[in-house]
C-alpha cells in the first residue's frame, strides 16, 4: 500500500534492529501507541475501572505499609497529596474488604526508585490494604510529569515525528483481591498540560482525578502532612472472576 522500495525496507529493518540492540522494543510499542491498544484488547470484555499499562518501572516486593499509609516521608520535596477511596464489587457495590492496592509513581522531580537508587529503598511506593468497608486512604506527593528515556532509537523516532516524549503525571496501582480479576491502571490528574498528547496514549477520561487545595492547619495535623496540601478521591470497582 506504501510502494516500500528496497532501500526504505532495508532502513527500516536496520531501524529495528537498533531498537533490538538497544532494548527498546517495548518503549517503541509504548510510543506507538500499540501498548495500549494491546492492553484495551485484552481487556475489551472487563467491566469494573479501566485498566492500563504497566510501564517499566513496577518492583514486585513493595513493602505491605502500616497506618497512616504514607509511600514516602513527611519531608519528601513536592506538594503534599492525600488519596482516598472505596474499592467495590462491580456486579454487587458490595465493599472487597480484602483487597489491597499496590501503589508506585514518580517523584516530583520525575525519577521512579530504579533512577535514583541512592535515595533509598522502597522510594515512592508500598503496599496499602483497605479497611473492612473497602476504604483506603494515603499519603504521598503529586507525581511530576516525566519524559521517557529519549537518548536511544526511540528517542530519535520521536523527534523525526514532531512528538515531545512526556507522559502525563500519574500514579500506578495495581490491585489484587481474592475471587477478583486482577485490575492494573494508572491515576492521572486533571489540571496537567499533557493529558491531550501523553507520549504512550494512555490517559482515560475515567483516570482522571481533580486534585483539591486545601489550607487548613488543623486538618494538615489531623492527617500528618505539611500544609498546604493537595486531597483527591479515587473509587475502584473490580470484576469477580
Ligand atoms: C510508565 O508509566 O512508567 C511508563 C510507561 C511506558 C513507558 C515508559 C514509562
Ligand atoms: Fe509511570
Amino acid at each position: 500500500r506504501h510502494n516500500v522500495t528496497t532501500e526504505e525496507y532495508l532502513q527500516a529493518l536496520a531501524y529495528l534492529t537498533e531498537v533490538g540492540r538497544r532494548d527498546e522494543m517495548i518503549l517503541l510499542g509504548d510510543v506507538m501507541h500499540l501498548s495500549i491498544a494491546i492492553d484495551d484488547q485484552t481487556h475489551k470484555d472487563q467491566v469494573g475501572t479501566a485498566t492500563n499499562v504497566e510501564g517499566p518501572f513496577y518492583l514486585p516486593d513493595n513493602p505491605v505499609l502500616d497506618p497512616p499509609y504514607r509511600l514516602c516521608s513527611f519531608d519528601e520535596p513536592g506538594l503534599p497529596l492525600v488519596i482516598s477511596g472505596r474499592v467495590t464489587d462491580k456486579s454487587s457495590g458490595r465493599p472487597v474488604e480484602d483487597a489491597v492496592l499496590d501503589l508506585w509513581q514518580a517523584s516530583a522531580d520525575g525519577f521512579y526508585e530504579q533512577q535514583k537508587p541512592e535515595r533509598g529503598p522502597h522510594y515512592l511506593r508500598g503496599k496499602v490494604p483497605v479497611d473492612s468497608d473497602g476504604r483506603f486512604e494515603f499519603r504521598t506527593i503529586v507525581p511530576a510529569s516525566y519524559e521517557i528515556p529519549k537518548a536511544g532509537p526511540v528517542g530519535r523516532l520521536l523527534t523525526y515525528l514532531g512528538r515531545h516524549a512526556f507522559r502525563a503525571n500519574h500514579i500506578h496501582v495495581k490491585l489484587d483481591a481474592d475471587g477478583f480479576k486482577p485490575l492494573t491502571t494508572q491515576i492521572f490528574f486533571s489540571d496537567n498540560e499533557w493529558l491531550g498528547s501523553d507520549t504512550v496514549g494512555a490517559v482515560k477520561d475515567d483516570l482522571v482525578v481533580e486534585l483539591i487545595e486545601e489550607t487548613d492547619e488543623v486538618r494538615a495535623k489531623e492527617l500528618e502532612v505539611r500544609s498546604p496540601f493537595f486531597t483527591t478521591s479515587f473509587d475502584i470497582s473490580l470484576q469477580r472472576h
